[in-house]
């Protein structure tokens, strides 16, 4: 048995011969929230996937709550929720028959269900929805209630596929809160994202990975101080008024993305002096974040699939 709740060692898997995870090794102890973070098509789902045995790996071993996968999935299974990227709720069915459904896949006491389905509802805020209908709910009413699903079996395990994408703020703040509560109560999280301000605020580990690898790993803060310097002052605005040596002096630093150039530094007084009370530029000047890191190791160039 190992400390961890999942370990994998060069997790590997290809389609049509075509490597999409290209030999990852995760190390993720109990408790708290890891951060599985990529562009689109970086691999994560397939990871999640493998590591859930619901596609099978093509190479590397894994371990997922001590038992060797996806020899153990269906003991496995039983400690794990799961939130899928896309809801897959039954339409036929009610809020209240979609949770007493997947309850009876576990061997759990009726009055013991019907209480803890109560109080789930009323963790995600959906106790006045019990009787209505799935293809009446909104988008973060379902998202809300494939976590409520996740929940029902009180897994020591959930993993989260981009649980917010497509949401509102409102949704997105009510479910990091109670994602956080489950943190705190001993539930062990790991979720994808490429939301880094979710990242930053729920995770305390941190992996990036793309194209089927790992980049970097680390806590959000950890991986700050390592990628890039600790403050940023944006420029905008008539570039070419700017004396040439403020660009000149360190290349390495600045980035210049279409009309913004993005000034990475520990001395932002040096810089600010020379952009301020110039007319037609504007800057902001704040503090290095998670997005900086991701944008620096993974490019800036458009993922659309
Ligand atoms: N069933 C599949 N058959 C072929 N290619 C797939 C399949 N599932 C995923 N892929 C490919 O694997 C890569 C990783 O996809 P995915 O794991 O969904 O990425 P992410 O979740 O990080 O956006 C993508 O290039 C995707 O097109
Ligand atoms: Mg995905």
């Amino acid at each position: 048995m190992s400390d961890y709740i999942i370990k994998t060692e060069n997790l590997k898997k290809s389609f049509n011969g075509e490597f999409v995870v290209k030999g990852i090794d995760l190390k993720i102890p109990q408790g708290g929230c890891f951060g599985l973070l990529g562009p689109n098509g970086a691999g994560k789902t397939t990871t999640l996937r493998m590591l859930l045995g619901r596609s099978p790996l093509t190479d590397g071993t894994m371990e997922v709550l001590g038992l060797e996968m996806p020899k153990h999935a269906r003991r496995v299974r039983h400690d794990v929720g799961v939130v899928p990227q896309s809801d897959n709720l039954d339409p036929d069915f009610t809020v209240v028959e979609n949770l007493e459904v997947y309850a009876s896949f576990f061997n759990i006491r009726g009055d013991v269900i019907k209480k803890r389905i109560k109080e789930l509802l009323k963790f995600v805020e959906l106790n006045e929805k019990a009787g209505t209908r799935i293809n009446q709910l909104s988008g973060g009413m379902k998202r809300r209630l494939s976590i409520a699903r996740a929940m029902v079996n009180e897994p020591r395990l959930l993993v989260l596929d981009e649980p917010t994408t497509g949401l509102d703020p409102q949704v997105r703040h009510l479910i990091w809160a109670r994602l956080r509560e489950l943190k705190n109560s001993g539930t062990t999280l790991l979720l994808t994202t490429h939301f880094m301000e979710e990242a930053e605020r729920l995770c305390d580990d941190i992996v990036i990975m793309d194209y089927g690898a790992i980049l970097s790993q680390g806590h959000p803060k950890q991986l700050i101080g390592k990628h890039v310097e600790p403050e940023v002052v944006e420029i905008h605005g008539e570039l070419e008024t700017l004396p040439k040596s403020l660009i000149r002096t360190a290349l390495d630093r600045v980035e210049i993305v279409g009309e913004t150039i993005y000034y990475f530094t520990d001395d932002p007084g040096k810089i600010i002096e020379q952009v301020e009370n110039r007319p037609n530029i504007h800057y902001l000047h704040r503090p290095a974040n998670l997005e900086d890191v991701f944008l620096r190791l993974t490019g800036r160039e458009l993922r659309e699939i």
